[in-house]
C-alpha cells in the first residue's frame, strides 16, 4: 500500500521540475542550466543541433561531421560569447554563418578542412577577440575576409598552406595584437598585405618558404615589435633590410643565411635580440655605426670560423655588452670554445698563405659555399633610387620637374613625393602596371589630365595629399580599376569633385580632410557606390543636402568632425544603410532634436558628438539607437540633462564628461543606469554649485527624489519603470527575455579617447 503513493510522488516530482525548467537541452548533448553550457562532444553530429536552448553562453561541438556551416548556423543562440568546433570535418564556412553572433569572444576552428576564407565568412562578429583557424587547409584568404573583426585580438592560422598574401589580406582588424601564419608555405607576401594592421605587435611567420625579407611588406607594421622568422629557406640579408621602428626581437633562426649585411638592421633602432643561430654564417661584422643598441646576438650553430676576420665583432660586443651566444667551429685550436669567452688576441690569422690553406679546407668540409650574390640593381631613371629585391623605386625630393620614366617593369611601389611636377600631363606612367603604390606627395600639383594615371591597373594607394589641386575632371583618374585608397587631403578642394570618382570601382576609403569644401550636395558620391569610409574631417562644410550619401549602401565610415554645421544632416543619411561609425565632433551643433540617428539606427556602432557646444539634446535624440551601440562620445559639451541611455544595452564605451550636469531630481534616471551598467561612466555635477565637480555616482542629492527606491536586487535593467515606454520598447534585449548578467561578455571601458584606426 505504500508503494503507489511513492511512486506517485516521484512522478509528480519528476513533472514538476520538469515544468519549472523546461528542458531545451538536445539529445546527445549535456546542458548546465546554471553555467548556461552546451556541450555535445564527439557525436559525430551532421548538424548544429536546432533545439539548444537560446540563452547558452558556451556551446562546444568538437568531434562531429558537420561538413558544411550554413549561412545563420547559429542563429538561435545569439548570446553565446564561446564556441568551440574543431575536429568537426568542417569543409566549407558560408558566407554569414556567425551572423546574429554579435556577442561572441572565442570562435575555435582548428583541426577542420577548411580551404578557403570568404569574404563573409566571418560577418558579424563584431566582439570576437580570439579566432582560432589552425591546422586546416586554407590556401586562400578572400579580401575582406576579417573586415568586420574590429575587436580581434589574436588570429591564428598555423599549419594551414597559404602559398601568398594578397594585398590587404588582413583588413579591418583594427585591433589585432598578435597574427600567427606559422608552418605554411609562404613564399611571397604582397607589399600591402599587412596594411592597416596599426596595432600588430607580434607577427609570426616561421616554418614558411621566404627566400628573402619582405622589407617594403614589414614597412607597414609600425607596432610590431616581434617578428619570428624562423624556419625559412633565406641565404642573405642586404643593407636596410629591415626597417620596423618598433622592433625589438628578431628571430631569423634555422634559415640558410650565409651572409648578413652588417647595416641589415640599420633602421630597427629598438632591436634589442637578434637571433641568427643555425644559419650558415662563417664571419660576422660589428654592426654598422647607427645601428640599435643590441643587448644579445645569437649565433648558436653557425660554423663560425674564429680567425682575425672575427676579432671586430668579438671585440665590439664587449665594448657594448652584447652576450654573444655561439661557439668557434675552426681553427681546430678554438674549435668549440664560446664565443663569449675567446679574447679578442686570440682571433688570429697566420700569414696570408697558411690562413688560405686553412680556409680552404675548411670550405671543402663545408656542404653548402655561398651561392647567391645579392641581385643587381635594376633598371632606372637617372635621378632615383631603384631595389630589385622589393621592387620599390624611389625619386624623392630630387628636384624632378617632369614624371621620370623608365621604372622596371616589376616596379610595386614608386615614391616620388617632394618633387616639383605642378601639373600631371596624360599617360605620365607608361609600363607600370604592376605598381600598387603611388606616392606624390607635396609636388605642388595643380591639374591632373585627363588619363594621367592610365595603364596602373594594379594601383591600389594613391597618395596626392598636400599638393594645390583645387578640382578634378571626371576623367582624372580613367585606368584605375583596383584603386582602392585615395588620398586627396590637405588640397584646396573648395568644392567636393563629384564624378571624379567613377571610374574607380573599387575604391573603399577617401580622404578629403583639410580642404576648403564649404557644402556637399546631392549624389556626391555617384559612381563610387562601394565606398566604406568618407573622411572629410576639418573642411568648411556648413550644409549637407538631403540626399547627399544618396547611393551610398556600403559607406561605414563617415568623419565630419571639426567643420561648421548647425545641426546633424539627418536627412543626408537616408540610403546610408551601413553606416557604423559617425563623427561629428567640433561642429557648432547646440541642439539634438528627436530621431535624428533614426534612418542610421539599425547599423549605427560609433557616434562621436563631443566638443560640439551642444547644449541640449531631445529625450527622443538617441530614438531607434538600441543594443548595437558601443561607443558614445559626448564629452565636452553643454549639457545639463541627458537622454535615458538604457536602450543602448550593448554600450562598452561612453563619455560624458566636461559637462556640466545638473544633479537634481531630473537626472535621477542617469544616476540609476550609471548605477546599473557594468562600465565605467565618467559623468559629473557641473549644478549646483556646492556639487561641481563631483561625480555623479557619488552624491546623494537623489535619495529625496521621488521613484527612488532601495536598489532593486533582480534584473534591475527589466523591472526599472520608465516614462518612455517608444523608446524602451525598441530595445530588442527587453522586448525578449533577456538573459542572465553572466551571458553578456565583460564591459570594461577602452579608453575613452581611443583613436580609432581608419579603413
Ligand atoms: C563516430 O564515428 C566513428 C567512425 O565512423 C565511430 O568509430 C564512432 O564510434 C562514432 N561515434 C559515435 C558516438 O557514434
Ligand atoms: C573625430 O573628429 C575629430 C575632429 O573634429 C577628431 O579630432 C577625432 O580624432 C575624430 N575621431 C575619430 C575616432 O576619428
Amino acid at each position: 500500500m505504500l508503494i503507489l503513493p511513492m511512486w506517485l510522488f516521484i512522478i509528480l516530482l519528476a513533472l514538476r521540475i520538469h515544468s519549472v525548467h523546461p528542458s531545451k537541452c538536445p539529445k546527445f548533448c549535456i546542458c548546465d542550466n546554471i553555467q548556461l553550457t552546451v556541450a555535445c562532444v564527439n557525436k559525430n553530429l551532421t548538424e548544429v543541433p536546432p533545439t539548444i536552448n537560446e540563452i547558452t553562453v558556451k556551446l562546444d561541438l568538437k568531434g562531429n561531421d558537420l561538413q558544411e556551416l550554413p549561412t545563420g548556423a547559429f542563429s538561435h543562440t545569439p548570446y553565446l560569447t564561446h564556441l568551440s568546433l574543431q575536429k568537426s570535418n568542417i569543409r566549407k564556412v558560408k558566407e554569414g554563418a556567425f551572423r546574429r553572433l554579435g556577442r561572441l569572444v572565442l570562435l575555435n576552428l582548428a583541426n577542420n578542412n577548411i580551404e578557403i576564407l570568404y569574404q563573409e565568412s566571418f560577418d558579424g562578429l563584431t566582439s570576437l577577440k580570439q579566432l582560432l583557424i589552425d591546422r586546416n587547409r586554407v590556401e586562400e584568404i578572400q579580401p575582406g575576409a576579417f573586415s568586420q573583426l574590429g575587436f580581434l585580438n589574436l588570429l591564428s592560422i598555423t599549419h594551414n598552406q597559404l602559398v601568398y598574401l594578397p594585398n590587404l589580406a588582413f583588413q579591418g582588424l583594427q585591433n589585432i595584437n598578435w597574427l600567427r601564419l606559422s608552418h605554411n608555405s609562404l613564399n611571397y607576401l604582397a607589399t600591402e598585405a599587412f596594411a592597416g594592421l596599426f596595432t600588430l605587435t607580434r607577427l609570426s611567420l616561421d616554418n614558411n618558404a621566404l627566400q628573402f625579407f619582405p622589407t617594403e611588406t614589414m614597412t607597414r607594421l609600425p607596432e610590431v615589435t616581434r617578428l619570428d622568422l624562423g624556419y625559412n629557406p633565406m641565404n642573405y640579408l642586404g643593407e636596410e633590410s629591415v626597417s620596423m621602428p618598433k622592433l625589438t626581437h628578431l628571430f631569423l633562426d634555422y634559415n640558410s643565411l650565409q651572409d648578413f649585411s652588417n647595416a641589415a638592421v640599420l633602421l630597427c633602432p629598438s632591436l634589442t635580440h637578434l637571433d641568427l643561430s643555425h644559419n650558415q654564417l662563417r664571419v660576422l661584422q660589428p654592426m654598422a655605426p647607427g645601428s640599435p643598441k643590441l643587448t644579445r646576438l645569437n649565433l648558436a650553430s653557425n660554423p663560425i670560423y674564429c680567425s682575425c676576420y672575427m676579432r671586430p665583432l668579438r671585440e665590439w660586443a664587449l665594448r657594448e655588452r652584447i652576450r654573444l651566444g655561439g661557439t668557434c667551429a675552426g681553427p681546430a685550436h678554438l674549435s668549440g670554445e664560446n664565443l663569449g669567452a675567446v679574447q679578442p688576441a686570440d682571433l688570429r690569422c697566420q700569414s696570408q698563405e697558411a690562413m688560405l690553406r686553412a680556409e680552404l679546407e675548411e670550405l671543402s668540409r663545408l656542404p653548402t659555399l655561398p651561392t647567391t650574390p645579392p641581385p643587381d640593381k635594376v633598371k632606372c631613371p637617372a635621378n632615383c633610387d631603384c631595389e630589385a629585391l622589393n621592387h620599390h623605386s624611389s625619386c624623392e625630393n630630387k628636384g624632378h620637374t617632369k614624371i621620370p620614366r623608365g621604372f622596371a617593369p616589376s616596379t610595386r611601389l614608386l615614391d616620388l613625393r617632394d618633387n616639383h611636377f605642378h601639373y600631371i600631363p596624360a599617360n605620365s606612367f607608361p609600363g607600370t602596371g604592376v605598381v600598387v603604390s603611388l606616392h606624390l606627395q607635396r609636388c605642388k600639383i595643380h591639374d591632373i589630365e585627363d588619363g594621367a594615371f592610365n595603364d596602373m591597373k594594379s594601383l591600389v594607394y594613391l597618395y596626392l595629399s598636400e599638393n594645390d589641386l583645387t578640382s578634378l575632371s571626371p576623367e582624372a583618374f580613367k585606368g584605375l580599376p583596383k584603386l582602392t585608397y585615395l588620398h586627396l587631403e590637405k588640397n584646396r578642394f573648395t568644392q567636393f569633385p563629384k564624378g571624379a570618382f567613377k571610374p574607380l570601382l573599387c575604391l573603399l576609403a577617401l580622404h578629403m580632410e583639410n580642404n576648403v569644401i564649404t557644402k556637399l550636395e546631392a549624389g556626391l558620391l555617384t559612381g563610387a557606390e562601394k565606398l566604406r569610409g568618407l573622411y572629410l574631417t576639418s573642411n568648411a562644410i556648413t550644409t549637407i543636402a538631403p540626399k547627399a550619401f544618396d547611393p551610398a549602401p556600403d559607406l561605414e565610415t563617415l568623419h565630419l568632425g571639426n567643420n561648421k554645421l548647425k545641426e546633424v544632416p539627418s536627412e543626408a543619411f537616408s540610403k546610408a544603410k551601413s553606416l557604423a561609425e559617425l563623427n561629428l565632433s567640433r561642429n557648432p551643433i547646440r541642439w539634438i532634436g528627436a530621431g535624428v540617428f533614426q534612418p542610421v539606427a539599425a547599423t549605427l556602432k560609433h557616434l562621436y558628438l563631443d566638443h560640439m557646444g551642444l547644449e541640449k539634446m531631445s529625450r527622443e535624440s538617441l530614438a531607434g539607437l538600441g543594443s548595437g551601440l558601443q561607443s558614445l562620445f559626448l564629452e565636452g559639451n553643454q549639457l545639463e540633462e541627458l537622454p535615458d541611455l538604457s536602450p543602448l544595452s550593448g554600450l562598452e564605451v561612453v563619455n560624458l564628461a566636461e559637462n556640466p550636469l545638473l544633479c537634481d531630481c531630473p537626472l535621477l534616471p542617469l544616476r540609476k543606469w550609471i548605477e546599473q551598467v557594468n562600465l565605467r561612466v565618467r559623468a559629473a555635477c557641473g549644478y549646483p554649485p556646492e556639487l561641481r565637480g563631483q561625480g555623479v555616482k557619488d552624491v546623494h542629492v537623489f535619495k529625496s527624489c521621488p521613484g527612488e527606491k532601495p536598489p532593486p536586487t533582480q534584473n534591475p535593467k527589466i523591472s526599472k519603470p520608465t516614462k518612455r515606454t517608444e523608446s524602451a520598447q525598441l530595445s530588442p534585449s527587453k522586448v525578449k527575455g533577456q538573459p542572465r548578467k553572466t551571458a553578456k561578455p565583460q564591459l570594461v571601458q577602452k579608453n575613452t579617447n581611443k583613436k580609432r584606426k581608419s579603413v
